[in-house]
């Protein structure tokens, strides 16, 4: 028997069943919220209670001091004097922002997600908190949903290989350390797939896409050793996952041998009631402990209820001491028990926070984020100097938006703004600045509705003016950081207020336009992509935005990003997403010339206006003489994948090489593409590399509708390329032997 199995043992015999149930219950802190306020939130209750040890933890209790003085509540007034877990929402940084979690999938590079996760880490630790709500690694196909700015994107296999590097960032190798916290993959599960994109809202989706798509990010976290799951709001197929059985005790505690503990979503519990799916608190709190939701956050339904349960004999005590032992197990893999202060100190959080080290792991991790959509005549990267730059867009001097929803402990306006980094890689003598349209007006928080701009051009003569008189205009567009994040669903993806209308206008006097692109998810920007010769998306940045997007601008960065979403060419389109089905029809008949009779629209293409993969460089890749080296794989074989990778243009730079696979006939029908596996290479200009992949039978599996991993003979197309959509191919069979 292991040490800790020993001590937790022996604790949990001392432990009345008040004190067990106390474990359950994490309380809110009383100065921040993140979700609606309960009725009976009352301080001095709260204080009383940990003291009396019927708290396990808390969320939203910052700051060294602030936590030490709960913690020393919990540790020197409770009989057992079990320390708390504190608890918040650091998704991307605590006060240095890194990018928002999809701009770091757009990076392509683990590396980068890793190093952003390990300074959130770094940084909360300092100040206090030893358990962060994070990663988010909901796979989403939808833009509409505020929410998609805080995962991976549309992809099963790029989300797995995030996840696995967001809870090694946050967790570090050992959770022990005062610098790592304990990390929590959320929201388990399904979320992403809300029916139209609308918060909080129904999830119905078949078992194939439950198995291969949802969760194998899940998975990649539980083998990561995340050391937390969070469920969530949703239902999925009829049972809020706050209840399901099949997802947390089946799936994960049981099937992936998962041993962490699993916490609700806030008062996910208690929101069982008003899905419809248990009469009252009492049913709740009995559903969510059977269905194995170890931890209430904020329902208040096992403080409330679970002990009356017990004692009545309506709920199993083994239940109870399972998901007691779990959290305690977390707390005792953080080192709580060895000094419950640990994470408390007023003299690390002075010096480790917002240091010059973080703020330059958040530029590079920023640039590496950064997407080239496109470049005509080779408009970018600019020339330094003797160049007239008019720079247009509230957004361009914006210093708050870059940080992105869900910011932590951010200080407002703390960002560098998009003008200020131009100005200070060139100077600022060859700068104007216009700020042409406004987007948002009044207090934008993360609590309320933003006050959108809708119709103002009272700025766009003097920008015109500018810009006839600049070499080039640079126009930031796109979306407030306000406008994505948790409940903030969209019906209209494309641009809000008059910045289209503006752009028009300049393009009218100046057709030297880069636009900028901020945004928390996949915009319809079919009218601005068509209309300007270049286009960066740089998403929401964090800290060091502006430093970073001026580094690619005049080409100190050679930008390497690509998309871990399609970008819709209409709003209507969605959700269009990369690995989609065949169809029975997925092409007009060559007979029927002209006939309807086939799966698409009849006023927009399927196609995406940029797809998943997609991101240009200043140089130029080449790919040449793919080659498999057998045509055949048998069971317990692998194989190599060689392609050769040229930098045939001027600039050195990285390319990010991705590997497909589509499976011609199956038992369930396969997508016409699924991502397998990637590289990013670097290569100095005209530097030619072979790249090699190893392709196994793992590669061609997939998740029956019974959730069994098979692989199944016959024919597979092996692809490799830059992006989704150009590949070079080669025929692959595979045989059971
Ligand atoms: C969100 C979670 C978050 C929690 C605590 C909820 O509203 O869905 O992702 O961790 O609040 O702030």
């Amino acid at each position: 028997m292991s040490d800790r199995q020993k001590f937790i043992d022996s604790l949990l015999g001392k432990m009345t069943l008040q004190e067990k149930v106390g474990q359950l219950n994490l309380y809110n802190g009383t100065w921040e919220f993140t979700g609606p306020v309960p009725e009976d939130d009352d301080s001095q209750r709260k204080s009383e209670n940990i003291k009396r040890g019927l708290v396990g933890g808390m969320l939203n209790v910052l700051t060294a001091a602030g936590t030490r003085e709960a913690q020393h509540l919990a540790v020197a007034h409770s009989r057992l004097g079990i320390p708390l877990l504190f608890g918040y929402d650091v998704i991307h940084g605590y006060k240095t922002m890194a990018p928002i979690p999809l701009a770091q999938a757009a990076s392509w590079d683990p590396q980068v997600a890793r190093k952003c996760a390990k300074l959130a880490a770094l940084e909360a630790s300092a100040s206090g908190i030893n358990w962060t709500f994070a990663p988010m690694i909901d796979i989403t196909r939808d833009p509409r949903w505020g929410r998609m700015m805080e995962g991976p994107g549309e992809d099963p296999y790029l989300g797995s290989v995030m996840a696995e590097a967001w809870v090694r960032g946050f967790q570090g190798d050992d959770l022990s350390r005062t610098d790592t916290i304990a990390a929590c993959a959320k929201h388990f599960a399904a979320y992403g797939f809300s029916e139209a994109g609308r918060d909080y809202n129904t999830v119905d989706i078949g078992h194939s896409t439950l198995y291969n798509i949802v969760l194998p990010p899940f998975k990649a976290a539980a083998r990561a050793d995340v050391a937390t799951f969070m469920n969530g709001f949703n239902e999925l197929n009829g049972i809020p996952v706050t209840g399901s059985e099949f997802l947390q005790r089946q799936i994960l505690k049981e099937s992936w041998q998962w041993e962490g503990f699993v916490v609700s979503d806030w008062a996910s519990i208690a929101e069982m009631i008003t899905h419809g799916y248990a009469r009252d608190l009492q049913d709740a709190a009995k559903k969510a402990l059977s269905a194995g939701c170890d931890m209430d956050m904020e329902s208040k339904a096992y403080e409330k209820h679970l002990d009356q349960l017990v004692v009545e004999g309506r709920m199993d005590q083994t239940l109870l001491d399972d998901a007691v032992r779990r959290i305690l197990q977390v707390k005792y893999d953080l080192g709580l028990f060895k000094d419950p202060y640990r994470y408390c100190d007023p003299q690390r959080e002075q010096s480790s926070i917002l240091t010059g080290e973080n703020l330059a792991v958040s530029r590079e991790a920023a640039r590496k984020s950064i997407v080239l959509l496109k470049n005509e005549n080779q408009l970018l990267p600019l020339p330094k100097n003797e160049i007239k730059i008019g720079v247009i867009g509230s957004l361009a001097q914006d210093k708050d938006i870059p940080l992105g929803s869900w910011r932590a402990q951010a200080e407002q306006n703390s960002a560098v703004s998009l003008l200020e980094g131009l100005k200070a890689l060139t100077g600022p003598e060859n700068i104007r600045f216009a700020e042409g349209y406004k987007l948002t007006r009044g207090d934008r928080s993360f609590l309320y509705e933003l006050d959108m701009v809708e119709e103002d051009e009272s700025g766009f003569d003097e920008a015109v003016e500018m810009a006839q008189n600049c070499d080039l205009v640079v126009m930031a567009m796109g979306e407030d950081c306000w406008q994505t994040g948790e409940g903030r669903s969209q019906t209209d993806i494309g641009l809000k207020g008059s910045q289209t209308a503006l752009l028009s206008r300049i393009l009218a006097v100046n057709q030297k336009v880069v636009v900028i692109m901020m945004s928390g998810r996949s915009l319809a920007i079919t009218e601005v992509a068509e209309a300007v010769p270049a286009l960066l998306q740089v998403w929401h940045l964090g800290s060091e935005a502006g430093h970073a997007m001026a580094e690619v601008i005049f080409g100190d960065y050679n930008p390497s990003g690509k998309l871990p979403v399609s970008f819709p060419r209409h709003g209507g389109q969605v959700p269009v997403y990369y690995n989609h089905k065949n169809t029975g029809r997925p092409t007009t008949n060559p007979h029927d010339d002209g006939m309807v009779f086939w799966s698409h629209y009849t006023d927009c293409e399927n196609s995406p206006l940029f797809p998943f993969g997609y991101g240009l460089s200043y140089s130029k890749f080449e790919y040449a003489d793919f080659q498999l080296s057998a045509d055949r794989i048998r069971s317990g074989e692998s194989i190599k994948a060689t392609v050769k990778l040229k930098n045939s243009g001027p600039f050195d730079g990285e390319e990010v090489v991705q590997l497909y696979i589509r499976d011609h006939v199956a038992s369930v029908t396969r997508p016409v593409k699924e991502l397998k596996d990637f590289q990013k290479v670097f290569l100095v200009a005209g530097q030619e590399q072979t790249i090699t992949f190893e392709i196994s039978e793992e590669t061609l599996c997939f998740y029956d509708n019974q959730g069994n991993l098979i692989c199944e003979p016959g024919e597979f197309t092996i692809m490799v390329g830059g992006c989704s959509l150009q590949l070079l191919k080669q025929m692959l069979s595979y045989e059971v032997v």
